[in-house]
């Protein structure tokens, strides 16, 4: 903007003042306007006054008023804008909605439960009903019931974790705590159950045959915390109990279940044409079963080559199964001779720690998200 000519008057520089506020587009570009126009100092209006000391009185009077009511003008006219400007301005705190959006953070499931999901379905797809029972267990549900009496040796397989005070829905009879410690009887110890094994019999005595069911929960046993080991883990038990079941259906549902949940092992195997090059069953020992075996699939690291994993055998063992034997029908109650039964558990976190090659079993319980958002939603 050139210099105002102070020797124009003030309807003409009215009209030059018009159009130049009409130009005028922020803050800035107003105070400068202001200052131009009206500023004590070298502004039009400044000029004009000066202009006028040097005019004859006649002049000075109508020309005085003329420039006062110019200057008045500008400043009315200024200050609107001004407002106008600020109305359009944003609040400080204000929320800039034209900001791209920030996508909220999908939460994960935990890997355990990616293995208990597939488990389940896998399980339910085959007509299997799915069930849960309590961590704290009582002596005849965890061991007796299922042939392993007081002493029994079988007990050592396990080490327990019992609790200094029994619980008194697991007194005998349903007799209180209380009762049980008048008449100086033994008192049922209770545990956290080792294996989820005691919701077989927790099923049986409650139910007729058949049983198709899986049952999965924590389990507890007195390790310590090294890379595959932790005091409380997660089990599988399985049980189906009819009218001539025989060791063949044992055989086909636990592979087609470990074909479900490794099916890149599984894939490897069929490459060579052979499931048995994929599984096999070992003889074992358990006490609720007869025959027992323990089923390993072909190494998934080394594919059956021999590595440190599989301890150079070429196999890793993921569970335990067998015929239910006929004591543990006859504690619930089932005539032996009337049906057969085969049973199985196997550990969650195992099948995890070989599914995806993970090295320390602790990190499932570390809470690290930076371990947790590698597996799936
Ligand atoms: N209870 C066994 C364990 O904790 C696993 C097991 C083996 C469960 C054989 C069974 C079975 O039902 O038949 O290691």
């Amino acid at each position: 903007m050139s210099p105002i000519d102070p020797s124009i008057g003030p309807d003409r520089a009215r009209e030059v003042f018009r159009a130049e506020l009409a130009e005028v587009r922020t803050d800035a570009e107003l105070q400068a306007l202001r200052t131009r126009w009206v500023g004590r100092k070298g502004s039009w209006v400044a000029a004009f006054m000066e202009a006028l000391a040097t005019a004859t009185p006649e002049q000075k009077k109508p020309v005085g008023r003329g420039a006062n009511e110019l200057k008045k003008e500008v400043e009315a006219a200024i200050a609107e804008r001004e407002t106008a400007l600020a109305s359009t301005k944003r609040p400080p705190n204000a929320v800039d909605i034209t900001l791209p959006g920030r996508t909220p953070v999908l939460g994960h499931r935990h890997p355990l439960s990616l293995i208990r999901d597939e488990v389940i379905e896998i399980f339910t797809r085959l007509g299997y009903q799915v069930l849960e029972g309590p961590e704290v267990e009582d002596d005849y549900h965890n061991f007796e019931a299922l042939n392993m009496p007081a002493e029994h040796p079988a007990r050592d397989m396990q080490d327990t974790l019992y609790l200094t005070r029994p619980m008194p829905a697991f007194a005998p009879d349903g007799a209180s705590a209380g009762q049980a410690r008048r008449s100086h009887a033994p008192q049922p110890r209770t545990l956290l159950r080792t294996h989820t094994s005691a919701m077989q019999i927790r099923h049986m005595e409650k139910h007729d045959p058949p049983v198709r069911l899986v049952a999965i929960g924590p389990v507890y046993r007195r390790d310590n915390l090294d890379l595959t080991h932790t005091p409380m883990f997660h089990q599988v038990e399985g049980l189906v109990v009819g009218k001539g079941i025989t060791l063949a259906d044992l055989k086909g549902t636990l592979t087609a279940m470990a074909e479900a949940l490794f099916p890149s092992t599984r894939a490897e195997g069929a490459r060579s044409g052979q499931a048995a090059d994929f599984i096999r069953f070992r003889p074992s020992f358990f006490p609720y079963t007869e025959p027992s075996a323990e089923v390993d699939i072909r190494c998934i690291k080394c594919k059956g080559s021999g590595c440190a994993m599989c301890k150079k055998t070429g196999w890793i063992e993921i569970l335990g199964s067998g015929m239910v034997h006929p004591a543990v029908f006859e504690a619930v109650g089932y005539d032996a001779d009337e049906v057969t039964g085969f049973a199985f558990g196997m550990g969650v976190e195992r099948v995890a720690l070989l599914k995806w090659g993970v090295e320390d079993i602790r990190l499932f319980y570390e809470n690290d998200l930076r371990f947790l958002e590698q597996f799936g939603l």
